[in-house]
């Protein structure tokens, strides 16, 4: 029967879909990058650059951004550039593991207290870009958000 060959077809692909995503989100996420900076989670106030979170320009197109994540907040919060920027995240987390997912483009990152997470990104299409943490981090963990604006 036909129906039984597409029921069957499209199960696979749902299947080969949950893979993909799976082993993305590992890639992307679980990922711990040899040579990935450490630092003294309860002194990231004072420890540079997290002293001074922020974006700097730092070329024609080039930015650089040096974020925290603590319950339930991103510090810078609200981030805006120019279409076609380069934009190079370190992030750290201040307390417990968030996470650093910014919708419509494959930024999808682990923020761990004690180390510093290295990511870029070109932002090519203008709009809003929702930027969420993706693990549970408690009560507050779905009011954790922020957007990327891109003009
Ligand atoms: Cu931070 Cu969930």
């Amino acid at each position: 029967k036909s129906e039984k060959i597409w029921l069957t077809l499209s199960f696979g692909m749902i299947m080969g879909f949950m893979i993909l995503t799976g082993y993305q989100a590992f890639a992307l996420g679980m990922g711990t990058p040899s040579g990935q900076t450490t630092l003294d989670p309860q002194k990231v106030d004072q420890t540079a650059p997290f002293d001074k979170p922020g974006v700097t320009q730092i070329g024609e197109n080039e930015y650089e951004v040096v974020m925290t994540l603590q319950i339930f907040s991103f510090t810078p919060n609200k981030l805006e550039f120019p279409a076609g920027s380069t934009v190079h995240f370190k992030l750290t987390s201040k307390d417990v593991v968030h996470g650093f997912e910014v919708a419509g483009t494959n930024l999808n990152a682990m923020v761990m207290p004690g180390y510093v997470q290295e990511i870029t990104q070109k932002f090519d299409k203008p709009g809003d870009y929702l930027v969420l943490c993706n693990e549970y981090c408690g009560a507050g963990h779905q009011l954790m958000s922020t957007t990327i604006t891109v003009k």
